[in-house]
């Protein structure tokens, strides 16, 4: 039973789209190092609704720049390559996230909130904390929760046995997932993750943001995503089911040394400034 379980979610994984050819182009100029701005805004211009996207963000208060920014090209001076990509790739998972996940007691939209809020947080805390790539960051916090998309279905079915092991097992809501279905949700996220091919970091980032002290790869981006996904359930954005008893873990705490946990209510202060700026925050709800 648990075996054919195993199968049916690993073949829904194989089932998951592959990330459209216009956004894997776009990845892909933006992680050249010889592509230039037309190179770039050619392939933005074939997409309409990303075009919008992109000039409404770069107008947006957050950004502040002190004239009206008309052209694609303006707009990817001023945001960069990788924010393009973060936006690019945003507004395709926008679709599958979007969804209501009664598995995990998320009304419509609440895991796409959530996410942006995750990732939005991950950006900060990777630029205070003086990360390399915090763009980087940025999707590991949007995604990591992508694997609840795919689990839904069987944790809707064996919610009660879940529920159980939480209350009277001593377990987590992740530990509860993988003794239950075989898999917990960042472990299917990071089968997602190597299906589109991405950097090894962020699949790691992605697998283990529950868990960052198995971290080989990159432990900082793991300890910035953990942190991030910590925060913003203690903000209560979108809590859902397992959305209790979060703590950071020691591990990241300690990795990450410019982070420093008693701040934590200046941290929270910021990220809500951030997310209530409509205009860089909700942009890629189609
Ligand atoms: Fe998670």
């Amino acid at each position: 039973m648990k075996e054919t379980r195993l199968n049916h979610i690993v073949g829904k994984v194989k089932d998951m789209p592959v990330l459209p050819n216009r956004v894997n182009k776009i990845i892909k100029i933006t992680e050249d190092p010889d592509s230039t701005i037309e190179d770039l805004e050619k392939e933005i211009l074939k997409d309409q609704s990303l075009t919008s996207k992109i000039l409404k963000l770069a107008n947006s208060a957050y950004y502040g720049y002190p004239r009206k920014i008309d052209t694609v090209s303006q707009a990817t001076i001023l945001l960069g390559f990788q924010t393009i990509k973060s936006m690019a790739l945003a507004s395709t998972v926008s679709k599958m996230m979007a969804h209501e996940l009664k598995g995990y007691a998320l009304g419509e939209n609440d895991l796409w909130t959530q996410s942006q809020t995750c990732a939005i947080i991950s950006r900060y805390i990777a630029k205070e904390v003086n990360f390399s790539n915090p763009e980087t960051a940025y999707i590991g916090g949007l995604l990591r929760d992508i694997g609840k998309t795919i689990l839904n279905f069987y944790v809707e079915r064996e919610y009660k046995s879940i529920v159980n092991k939480v209350e009277y097992g001593n377990l987590s809501f992740l530990e509860a997932e993988e003794e239950i279905l075989g898999f917990n949700h960042a472990q299917v996220g990071e089968k997602i993750a190597e299906k589109w091919n991405f950097p090894k970091d962020l699949v790691e980032a992605i697998g283990l943001h529950h868990t960052p002290e198995k971290s080989i790869v990159n432990p900082a981006l793991v300890s910035i995503v953990h942190i991030a996904d910590a925060i913003t359930m203690m903000m209560g954005v979108g809590i859902g089911a397992d959305g209790l008893n979060y703590n950071f873990s020691s591990f990241a705490v300690e990795t990450l040394e410019g982070f420093n946990p008693e701040n934590l209510d200046q941290i929270m202060s910021k990220s809500y400034d951030l997310i209530v700026d409509k205009n860089s925050f909700d942009l890629n709800i189609q």
